[in-house]
């Protein structure tokens, strides 16, 4: 297509088959931006949000912004005890190849520092750690969570994801040393709780700054370039797979802090998922959307589009379930606050009986679930694959 960038709403100048010698790398920098939707804000400074009974409007919300905000799925007690939940977690993880007796202790903040830490650059914690803790299942088998997910995709055989948590150090005037403990769930520092040590300011510990990406293949995902199908080999493996059966790909983040824009979160592109498309057809024309066609099923956006400037910061209470369409280019920004962000990334899928490895997935939660003696509930024995879909089960649900 030579150097000549075309609109990117339009279809006109795509070739119909790419020609290697024609890849044009800097029609990331020359495309215009798409149109930047406003988002509605509540009196509290948080982005709209719904109860779990709005399910019209949740839906109508979802279809112009991609994402929705469903408020209260979870209780306070299950807020606390996820939160808890997290800082075991991290309490009982050794940073890899760190000592043994260096781990982190959520009241004494020097235990914070980067060389004991485990959490990623990312701001996300776990790997077969999320296989353990009572809440973390508990959330997975809500019945509101279970709603929301069902009434995005317009199904209800679902499953649940086995995914990790996230979690963000405060940075901003960090009290260093013993804090009290007094069995009040730590989601906050501050200079008020620990007037005696000294406060301190730690950009060190922020997440990594802008790094939008799709957990998907976009141009694979819109039928605009060929690619490999992703083969399910672990639950991480499972959770980034995606196939386009046409009824779309939703995640979810189970928000526990509530989290203001200054306080490290969850950011996406607004309504981008109406354009991407049009974006594919444009981009497939550049190198790097041919590298990024086959098999990889994460996919960065690229430094130069100007989609990275479209990001926006998206506030949202505890206790509150945020769902995105995978067509949506997102990430975590980095904490600028006394607060720390902790969230569950929960999401749910069609069932794929068939298709995965159910009988080893089966097998792995029995035992996890016995070990553990964790509650499964009847919904829950449907979404963790320890019992097929029966259309007889709905009526009890809905
Ligand atoms: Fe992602």
């Amino acid at each position: 297509m030579g150097n000549q960038a075309p609109s990117i709403m339009t279809e006109e100048g795509i070739p119909e088959e790419s020609d290697p010698a024609t890849y044009d790398d800097t029609i990331y920098s020359k495309s215009e931006p798409f149109p930047v939707l406003e988002l509605p804000f509540d009196k509290e400074g948080f982005v709209q949000s719904f109860n779990v009974e709005q399910i019209e409007e949740y839906k109508a919300f979802f279809e112009k912004y991609g994402f929705v905000i469903v408020d209260k799925v979870i209780d306070q007690e299950a807020i606390d005890g996820s939160i808890e939940e997290v800082w075991a977690i991290l309490e009982a993880s050794t940073k890899l190849f760190g000592k043994e007796d260096e781990k982190v202790n959520r009241n004494d903040s020097n235990t914070w520092v980067n060389d004991i830490f485990p959490g990623n650059p990312m701001g996300i914690v776990g790997g077969n750690e999320c296989l353990r803790g009572k809440y973390c299942w508990q959330n997975r088998q809500n019945p509101n969570i279970y709603s929301v997910f069902s009434n995005l995709y317009g199904s209800k055989t679902l499953w649940s994801s086995i995914d990790r948590w996230g979690f963000m150090r405060p940075t901003k005037n960090v009290p260093m040393g013993k804090l009290p403990e007094g069995g009040k769930v730590r989601t906050e520092v501050n200079a008020e709780t620990s007037p005696d040590l000294e406060a301190k300011d730690h950009p060190d510990w922020k997440t990594k700054k802008l790094w939008l990406h799709w957990d998907l293949n976009p141009w694979k995902w819109t039928g605009t370039q060929e690619g490999v199908d992703y083969a399910f080999k672990d639950f991480i493996t499972e959770n980034n797979g995606s196939k386009n059966d046409g009824k779309g790909k939703l995640q979810g983040i189970l928000n526990l802090v509530d989290s203001r824009v200054g306080d490290g979160g969850f950011c996406c592109v607004p309504g981008f998922h109406r354009h991407l498309k049009d974006y594919c057809k444009l981009t497939r024309c550049s190198t790097f959307a041919q590298k990024n066609s086959l098999n990889y099923s994460f996919v960065n956006v690229h430094p130069d589009d100007p989609l990275n400037q479209q990001a926006q910061k998206i506030s949202v209470r505890a206790g509150s379930l945020i769902v995105w369409s995978s067509e949506l280019p997102h990430c975590n920004y980095p904490n600028d606050s006394s607060r720390f962000r902790v969230n569950q990334y929960i999401k749910m899928f069609e069932a794929q009986e068939g298709k995965t490895n159910t009988d080893i997935r089966r097998k792995i939660l029995d035992e996890v679930f016995e070990k553990q003696n964790i509650q499964v509930t009847d919904l829950g024995k449907k979404l963790f694959y320890l019992e097929d879909w029966d259309t007889s089960f709905w009526s009890s649900l809905f």
